[in-house]
């Protein structure tokens, strides 16, 4: 690879084939585990815009996403914990954010948790801003619960 502006071009769109890939992924990457039924669902839905990124045959990040009508949604991005800060999270988001316009999309919706400062410093580096906070909404594989913010984004015309 030879910078992160090439990390686009390993991206391509996610299916139900991936879902196993992308369930290990998850897996590895969130408290909150999804069944593989449920990861399946998600990428054969009619609403999926997800996307995977591979570097040498291999699965190093996705982000599970749709578009209803006019707005698009993230459910999850997550990028393998050896491949994290060399660009594929941005990657992702900016991928996403391409897709989704295409799609029709004005903007984009997500929810992080509070604490997630990694998460947090991907998006508001990206033009997101908190509009929302969901109470304690985080409390799956955690000693406290954990607010959820949640974030949005307007998409250029
Ligand atoms: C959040 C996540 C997807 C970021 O992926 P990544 O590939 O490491 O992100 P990038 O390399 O594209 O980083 C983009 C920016 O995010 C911010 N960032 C990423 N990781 C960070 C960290 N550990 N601490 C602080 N800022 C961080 C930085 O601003 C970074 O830009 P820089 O590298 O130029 O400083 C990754 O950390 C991850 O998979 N976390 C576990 C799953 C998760 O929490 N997902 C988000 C909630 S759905």
């Amino acid at each position: 690879m030879t910078g992160r502006d090439g990390l686009l071009e390993a991206l391509r769109a996610a299916d139900a084939a991936d879902a196993d890939a992308v369930a290990a992924l998850q897996r590895a990457s969130f408290d909150d585990q999804w069944s593989m039924e449920a990861v399946t669902g998600l990428l054969s839905g009619p609403a999926n815009l997800s996307l995977v990124a591979e570097a040498q045959g291999r699965l190093v990040g996705f982000l599970i996403g749709q578009c209803v009508v006019d707005t698009a949604e993230v459910l999850a991005v997550a990028v393998d914990p050896g491949a994290r800060r060399a660009g594929w999270g941005g990657a992702l988001l900016t991928g996403f954010e391409r897709v989704a316009r295409a799609s029709g999309a004005e903007r984009v919706i997500l929810d992080v948790a509070a604490d997630n400062a990694a998460a947090l410093a991907l998006y508001a580096g990206r033009g997101y801003q908190t509009v929302a906070r969901r109470d304690r909404y985080y409390a799956i594989g955690r000693a406290h619960p954990v607010d959820a913010l949640v974030m949005a984004k307007n998409l250029p015309i």
